[in-house]
């Protein structure tokens, strides 16, 4: 049944970095996430959002198609090899164009650049859902999870501990800009060359031993070690990334309450196995499910 629903009071722009996001806003997001749960309505009645993708997408193409139907609005999917994002058009056209057809303009890129250009010249709201350097819709998502996990009540994660094994990439990046606005915790355990080069300044901490990262965690997290478009690096990371699977040995080390987490797509058997993916502690479906409920309180914030 579809329920009226109060227009949230929106200052947030695009969604490009969680490091462009304040505490507030993240919160305004994340309480609208909350509000919209399993609720349908009309608030994005006559909105459309074109979505580009540049690489390919299973959770987070449908979680925004559908977080709009749900909205009351619709969403149209764009293929980079239908658009030419920078190829068959400038982006800056490109961005004109859309700007003053639809409401809201989605794009997984590789660049992060190309994300700003659209922003900077369609004058509608952009929202990342990936790039080569963040993924900060992932962690909404993740937040969520853990929040329904830790603090159902009250929504507090303050002083949790993520630990993060493996590549320090887009989705590391976004986890520690969006643990530092949380007061989260986050230690990364990474090989020698494949660290977060940054985690630094989100206030996270770097170690080498995946074990040392995981003995006092409530989460443990890892991602794929070989991202769309390192590809060609696959056997040289492989090889890197020895001794950093989220396996049952590593899981023997964490404190007994820590879940798993995955932003998926999982290579199983490689960064973590059958046994983690599908035992206990996993929480990887949900967290793929909460993209849907992250993606509805987003666009409620962004575009109504
Ligand atoms: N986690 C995630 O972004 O999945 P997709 O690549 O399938 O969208
Ligand atoms: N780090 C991965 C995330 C996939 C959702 C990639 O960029 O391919």
């Amino acid at each position: 049944m579809s329920e009226k629903i109060k227009n949230p009071q929106s200052k947030i722009k695009n969604f490009l970095s969680l490091s462009q996001i304040n505490s507030d806003q993240l919160r305004l997001i994340l309480d609208k996430v909350f509000e919209l749960h399993g609720r349908q309505c009309d608030l994005l009645a006559g909105k459309t959002l074109a979505m580009i993708f540049e690489k390919p997408s299973l959770r987070t193409r449908v979680s925004f198609e559908q977080a709009m139907y749900e909205l009351g609005g619709q969403a149209i999917v764009i293929r980079q090899d239908e658009v030419g994002l920078g190829k068959r058009e400038a982006i800056s056209d490109v961005a004109r164009v859309l700007g003053g057809m639809v409401h809201g303009i989605a794009a997984r890129v590789f660049d992060h650049n190309v994300l700003v250009q659209l922003a900077e010249f369609s004058g509608i709201p952009v929202i990342n859902m990936l790039c080569d350097d963040e993924h900060p819709a992932q962690a909404l998502a993740d937040v969520m999870t853990l929040m329904q996990e830790f603090s159902p009540d009250h929504h507090d994660l303050a002083c949790r501990k993520l630990a993060w094994i493996g590549d320090g990439n887009n989705v590391a990046r976004s986890l520690a800009q969006i643990s530092k606005l949380l007061g989260m915790k986050m230690m990364l355990a990474s090989p020698a060359g494949y660290e977060l080069t940054d985690a630094a300044q989100w206030g996270a901490t770097q170690v080498r031993d995946p074990k040392q990262a995981v003995a006092d965690a409530d989460a443990v997290v890892t991602d794929t070690f070989v991202s769309m478009g390192q590809e060609a690096e696959k056997a040289k990371r492989l090889e890197a990334f020895r001794g950093y699977q989220v396996n049952d040995e590593l899981l023997a080390a964490a404190p007994k309450h820590a879940v798993v987490l995955h932003c998926l797509p999982a290579y199983r058997g490689v960064e973590i196995t059958d046994s983690v993916m599908d035992g206990p502690r996993s929480r990887v479906f949900r967290e793929a499910h909460n993209r849907l409920h992250a993606q509805k309180g987003l666009l409620a914030v962004l575009l109504s």
